[in-house]
């Protein structure tokens, strides 16, 4: 809404200017007219309020410029003309007041008027964690070879992260994978690998069986630039009739050569893991010095990323498979180690320092 400017001044003039004869009608008709004005307004901001204060309620406003024409009114009208001029004042005020509450109640709509022709704020992108994204990349790979992904617990029973593996109490090979116990209920631990969920989808029985199983492990290990005591994994399982050491290396060197580039080159090392047999642990020609030799590959122009094997019997009989029907192989590999080959990282414990300057690093990364 917009009132006329400036109000008061020229509404006095017209009173000023109506002679005596015809004026106490004229001024009736004129308070009639303002009357009317002032029920069709409608509050719609600070502006207009302060507005229409000046042209009604102003010190030489409408309401105190017809109080003026009093002493022009005849004696025994007097008192009417008083009273319609006070009830005037009084629907002036109380517009005011209301319109004024009004705009208070809703503050929007006293605000200035957003310009929509000034450029927009930009909020600013977050960025997918490195882990993710090498999580995901690896995933990919595998998914387009038929690989399901399954999860489950990081908080584990014994049976599930060693026993069921293999690794019976006491047994030697514990010690590498060291972890977190829960004093409360000594059977609980932090999963020290993923291979937890290869049993738990192992015992449904559904056969045959693709999986990789992402997630993040446990170790009770001093933290420092090169290890951490949680970091995070992907482990993959196949389980069907027939399945040999060839289809493990064979899916194994695809995995590398979707990640890495076809120019890739792995090699396999005899291993022990009481899980597989045999068991092996695959390296890949270093991504860093291409063989000249660095501090990467230690020299030796060789990086190891992961290790593998053929199912133990004794696991499969564990999760009630029959092993003279079926056999399988599973890998493992950590994510740490590659995404820091991948982005340069130099300390792993970047990765879980939440540092803003750090990840705002990987905004357009994939
Ligand atoms: N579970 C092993 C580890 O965490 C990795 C692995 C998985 C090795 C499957 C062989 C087969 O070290």
């Amino acid at each position: 809404m917009k009132l006329a400017q400036p109000a008061g001044i020229q509404y006095a003039a017209q009173i000023h200017t109506s002679s005596y004869l015809c004026g106490m009608d004229q001024l009736l008709a004129q308070i009639a007219g303002y009357k009317q004005e002032i029920e069709r307004l409608t509050p719609d901001g600070q502006e207009s309020l302060e507005a229409y204060r000046i042209k009604f309620l102003g010190t030489k406003g409408i309401v105190k410029n017809l109080f003026t024409e009093m002493k022009n009114v005849p004696s025994e009208k007097k008192k009417e003309f008083g009273l319609i001029l006070n009830e005037f004042k009084q629907l002036a005020e109380n517009k005011y007041e209301t319109w004024k509450a009004s705009l208070e109640s809703h503050p929007a709509a006293s605000a200035p008027k957003a310009d929509p022709t000034l450029p927009g704020d930009i909020a600013p992108l977050g960025s997918r964690h490195p882990i993710s994204l090498m999580r995901n990349r690896i995933i990919e790979i595998f998914q387009r070879l038929g690989f399901a992904v399954a999860e489950g617990p990081e908080i584990e029973d014994d049976w599930h992260n060693f026993t069921a593996l293999n690794l019976p109490e006491h047994h030697p090979a514990r010690d590498m994978q060291d972890t977190f116990y829960i004093s409360q209920h000594p059977d609980w631990l932090l999963r020290t690998h993923t291979s937890n969920i290869q049993i738990r989808e192992m015992e449904k029985g559904n056969l045959p069986l693709r999986i990789i199983c992402p997630g993040r492990v446990y170790r009770n290990e001093t933290i420092s630039a090169r290890s951490h005591c949680f970091f995070h994994q992907v482990e993959g399982l196949y389980i069907d009739e027939n399945v040999s050491f060839a289809d493990l290396k064979q899916t194994l060197y695809y995995f590398v050569q979707e990640m890495y580039g076809t120019d890739i080159r792995i090699r396999f090392r005899p291993s022990y893991f009481p899980f597989t047999e045999p068991s092996a642990e695959m390296d890949i020609n270093c991504q860093i010095c291409h063989g000249k030799g660095c501090t990467v590959c230690k020299h030796t122009g060789w990086v190891e990323i992961l290790g593998c094997g053929m199912i133990h019997p004794k696991v499969l009989e564990n999760c009630k498979i029959d092993p003279n029907k079926y056999s399988g192989f599973a890998f493992g590999m950590g994510i740490e180690r590659p995404a820091m080959l991948k982005y340069g990282i130099n300390d792993i414990r970047l990765f879980s320092e939440n540092d803003v300057r750090f990840l705002k690093q990987f905004t357009s990364a994939i």
